[in-house]
């Protein structure tokens, strides 16, 4: 372990540069940092060719916002649009009140908003991410480009075996886009199945190069900012050592053949590079969500090749980081997924605004049940509050997440603490489509007994 060198962060974020940001000190002497976010129609590269895309300050994906727990953040947003958007902190405990994570906010066209948070000390370090989250536009704002990566620094990152490899971000979009550049509307079937576009990019590029040294490791902070697109990713005789899942770290390197990420979810892997030297692919292999999406062949959607040699090999450490199981529940609560045709309900009911669906106290913990009552996979978020999923033996699964799929006619259990931030929060299906046709509740979190 001591003879690990620490490589430099030079190939850090090939793809998706991080964005200049300003660091001023508060007067709580508090590090603030700034950014500035433009949302803009614009013609941008996608693929390699060119598209009339939604972007953030001019990039599909939208530049990387690397921050830490502590630090206040604030996010100067422009709306040149030609119509409404908003920005939502995907996974962050942030409240979901104020200039916060508040997606009750709505920033016409040619507006600007000021987003104000601070993350709590002792946030989790993990891979995160922002994009619009207006009832009824959703999906449309996020196929057509409005995503970008949040990273937050954490233990994991200074664990001296994670550090030392070169890390690199693999998100995920899909693009329903013509020849000449154009976005097109779906029609009914595809919103009801949820939208997918042909034209499948990493880091905005179709079949980007990531390099890995023989006998060295590399990180791959992978997210899926599908509107609905599902990913199965394997790569060509290489295997995927799990460090981190949605919320952060996991208890220890869990090693993969295949990863599956629904629309939302991000995983953090590193790869050995312990091959032959040469080019190996990451495919994009099938998988049935149901809902007639399911491809019959596998997708190319990256390479790995190697180049170079590891001064000084190293294998990964055993344990990652302590993470405390969630304690037993004060309730418990079933939310049965409904749809039939272009109605997609949670127990029974659409999305309405005016109405709180859930009430809970604060500092509680409930167990929420998920009763996919569909023929199709629902990959259901919840803001605001990270949960524990319940494994087969009814005990929580060590790793924090805020999205998980619901298979098709399956049911989930999910373990969520309600320990601060009062206020009204979201969950939802994060196939975009069908949020945007309702499938989408509030939680009312407040001191209630
Ligand atoms: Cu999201
Ligand atoms: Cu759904
Ligand atoms: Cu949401």
């Amino acid at each position: 372990m001591s003879t690990i060198q620490r490589r430099s962060l030079l190939k850090a974020l090939p793809f998706v540069p991080a964005l200049s940001r300003s660091v001023v000190q508060a007067q709580d002497a508090d590090p603030v940092h700034s950014f500035q976010l433009e949302a803009r129609q614009e013609w941008v590269t996608l693929g390699g060719r060119a598209a009339l895309a939604f972007a953030y300050s001019q990039r599909v994906p939208g530049p990387a916002l690397e921050v830490n727990p502590g630090e206040r953040v604030v996010v100067d947003f422009r709306n040149a649009l030609p119509e409404a958007t908003n920005l939502h902190f995907h996974g962050l405990h942030i409240p979901a009140t104020g200039s916060a994570d508040n997606i009750m906010i709505r920033v016409g066209s040619g507006a600007a908003q000021t987003y104000d948070f601070t993350l709590p000390a002792n946030h989790p370090g993990g891979t995160f991410w922002y994009h619009p989250h207006v009832h009824g536009a959703a999906a449309r704002q996020v196929s057509r480009g409005l995503a970008g990566p949040i990273i937050v620094r954490g233990a994991l990152d200074r664990i001296p075996e994670i550090a030392a490899a070169p890390e690199a971000l693999f998100f995920l979009q899909d693009f329903a886009v013509s020849a000449n550049g154009q976005f097109s509307e779906p029609g009914m079937m595809a919103r009801m199945n949820g939208r997918e576009g042909s034209l499948i990019t990493v880091n905005g590029a179709a079949n980007p190069v990531f390099n890995v040294q023989d006998q060295g490791w590399l990180r791959l902070r992978m997210v899926n900012a599908s509107a609905s697109r599902y990913y199965h990713v394997r790569l060509d005789q290489h295997t995927f050592h799990v460090i981190a899942a949605d919320g952060g770290a996991t208890a220890s390197p869990v090693e993969m053949e295949d990863l599956l990420l629904a629309p939302g979810e991000r995983i953090e892997v590193m790869i050995l590079g312990n091959r032959p030297a040469g080019d190996y692919v990451f495919w994009n292999m099938p998988y049935n969500r149901g809902g007639g999406n399911n491809a019959q062949r596998p997708i190319l959607l990256a390479s790995l090749r190697y180049e170079g040699t590891a001064e000084n090999p190293w294998t990964l450490p055993g344990q990652l980081v302590e993470i405390d199981l969630l304690p037993s529940p004060t309730m418990k609560r079933s939310f049965r997924l409904g749809q039939r045709m272009m109605n997609f309900t949670i127990n029974g009911r659409a999305f309405s605004e005016s109405r709180i669906d859930t009430r809970v106290n604060l500092d509680s913990v409930e167990d929420w049940e998920f009763v996919n009552a569909t023929g199709m996979d629902h990959p259901i978020h919840i803001h605001t509050n990270p949960f524990q999923v319940l494994g087969p033996n009814g005990n929580p699964i060590p790793v924090w997440k805020d999205t998980v799929n619901i298979r098709a006619h399956s049911t989930q259990t999910l373990r969520v603490a309600f320990r601060d931030f009062e206020g009204v929060s979201p969950y939802h299906c994060h196939i975009l489509d069908h949020e945007d046709l309702g499938m989408m509740g509030t939680v009312g979190i407040g001191r209630i007994a």
